[in-house]
């Protein structure tokens, strides 16, 4: 029973080995970062960050803070306390002088899956704990973030440098985790029947769009992150990788396009899902997508700023990969793999572009695409697009020693990869190598699809790696 590791027994033990993992972070081993962190620019981001999180959490009560809709959710006070746990196991710990934790037992209470770090509280059963309360866990957060400041301050030349990339690598953990925060707080409001709004107010309904194709004519391309500032290490080593001719939707599948889907018995033909997928539909009661309930007659969707008619304009979200599957083979058509996908973003779009519909959008929502501009749309943001490639390992990938290698690699199995972001996401936390991750039949991210289709027209007119043709096909 989990309950039983409060025994202040356990306690030393756990200490002792928490003080042992912590590992000097490469470049060579763990990713890339920022070259140049001065201990000014160092305090600055982390004030920056730390700051967003109280942001985000800011609209939520105590009481709204402590739910556990389900065991994949977790209460948003202990995503605040657990990236701040991340600095104070992490950095405190190893680099500062008369390290003593906060509390003992937070210890245990916010690790979330480093084995290397000791035991550590049920994922199922955060929603069980009341103590410490919203109020107590800005009291830690407060704690760590002065004690950090006063490291940063603190350290020579050569200690900054050294400890700048697990400092930063805590940066782009906590944007993770600010992005779980609002997923997991969506469902959390879902289950309510006042329908609580968190913050924001929907886009006007946009224009029905017919959807493009862009082709892109593939060859011996690379992909992996290419050194320019930070990456996680699963973006690494960057690497060849042989495509076919392939083409992408320009845009993602809409809400009205996943409408004609189950009008056509999208959820009622099994020939149209892979085996796993089918036995969730009928085993689940799968119809519609996550948050679509229908009443009188009519869809309605739960979003962030309230409750509100489907409307057909916006990308479809908080679908599966099997729901995604079925949908490209009702189309005809396939998802992207995560090389098509990246191949195409690196040479046709480069970076999130200002405008991107990232969290800071603070539309907290996909939005309709606009006009067809004869590139791909909605690339960055908007919604995780699932693709058709699994989680694994590139070549000649190596996790770090220690606790921090259990960042990533250890979970290269039974999941698939998503690319691109969501309204969700922190901006400058994703890129075109950016690999997320989430089990197939996941439904409470923020994923949605892009259509993909193996080989070029007849009528590609590019002749280099990454033209695009920009023909329109419904
Ligand atoms: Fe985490």
């Amino acid at each position: 029973m989990v309950r039983g590791s409060w025994d202040a027994a356990a306690r030393p033990a756990e200490q002792e080995v928490t003080r042992s993992v912590t590992t000097q972070l490469s470049p060579a081993t763990t990713g890339r970062w920022t070259d140049h962190w001065t201990a000014d620019t160092l305090a600055s981001r982390y004030d920056e960050i730390r700051a967003r999180t109280e942001q985000l959490a800011a609209p939520l009560s105590p009481e709204d803070q402590t739910v556990q809709s389900m065991p994949d959710v977790s209460p948003t006070k202990w995503h605040r306390a657990h990236v701040t746990w991340f600095f104070e196991t992490f950095v405190l710990a190893e680099h500062e002088q008369r390290f003593a934790p906060y509390q003992d037992k937070y210890w245990f209470l916010f690790n979330s899956y480093y084995e290397a770090v000791g035991p550590r509280y049920a994922r199922a059963e955060r929603g069980h704990i009341s103590r410490p309360g919203a109020h107590d866990v800005g009291d830690y957060r407060g704690n760590v973030d002065a004690r950090m400041r006063d490291l940063i301050d603190t350290l020579d030349e050569g200690s900054l440098d050294k400890l700048a990339g697990t400092i930063e690598l805590g940066f782009h953990h906590e944007q993770q985790h600010q992005e779980l925060l609002l997923m997991d707080i969506k469902h959390v409001l879902s289950v309510n029947p006042l329908q609580p709004v968190y913050a924001g107010s929907p886009d006007p309904a946009g224009a029905p769009d017919r959807l493009g194709w862009v082709d892109v004519e593939g060859g011996l391309v690379e992909i992996g992150h290419d050194g320019a500032g930070f990456s996680f290490d699963n973006e690494l080593p960057r690497h060849r990788t042989f495509l076919e001719p392939y083409r992408l939707g320009d845009r993602l599948i809409t809400n009205g396009e996943w409408l004609d889907f189950m009008a056509d018995g999208g959820y009622d033909r099994a020939e149209l899902w892979l085996s796993d997928g089918w036995g969730r539909v009928t085993g689940e009661g799968w119809r519609a997508p996550f948050y679509w309930q229908q009443v009188d007659g009519t869809w309605f969707e739960h979003t962030l700023h309230g409750t509100f008619p489907v409307d057909p304009s916006l990308p479809v979200t908080h679908v599966s990969h099997y729901e995604a599957d079925a949908y490209a083979t009702w189309a005809g058509k396939r998802l992207p793999t995560e090389a098509e996908w990246e191949h195409a973003a690196q040479t046709l779009a480069g970076e999130p572009a200002p405008d991107a519909n990232l969290a800071n959008a603070d539309t907290f929502h996909a939005r309709a695409a606009g006009p067809p501009t004869g590139g791909l749309r909605q690339l960055f943001g908007d919604c995780w697009e699932w693709t058709s490639s699994a989680y694994l390992p590139y070549p000649g990938f190596h996790p770090a020693e220690g606790a921090i290698g259990e960042y990533n690699g250890k979970f290269m199995s039974g999941q698939m990869v998503l690319r691109g972001g969501c309204a969700l996401t922190p901006p400058g936390h994703t890129r075109a190598s950016y690999r997320n991750f989430f089990p197939a039949g996941a439904r409470w991210p923020m994923t949605g699809l892009r259509l993909a289709d193996g080989g070029a027209s007849g009528d590609v007119n590019g002749g280099v790696n990454g033209a695009i043709t920009g023909g329109i096909e419904r």
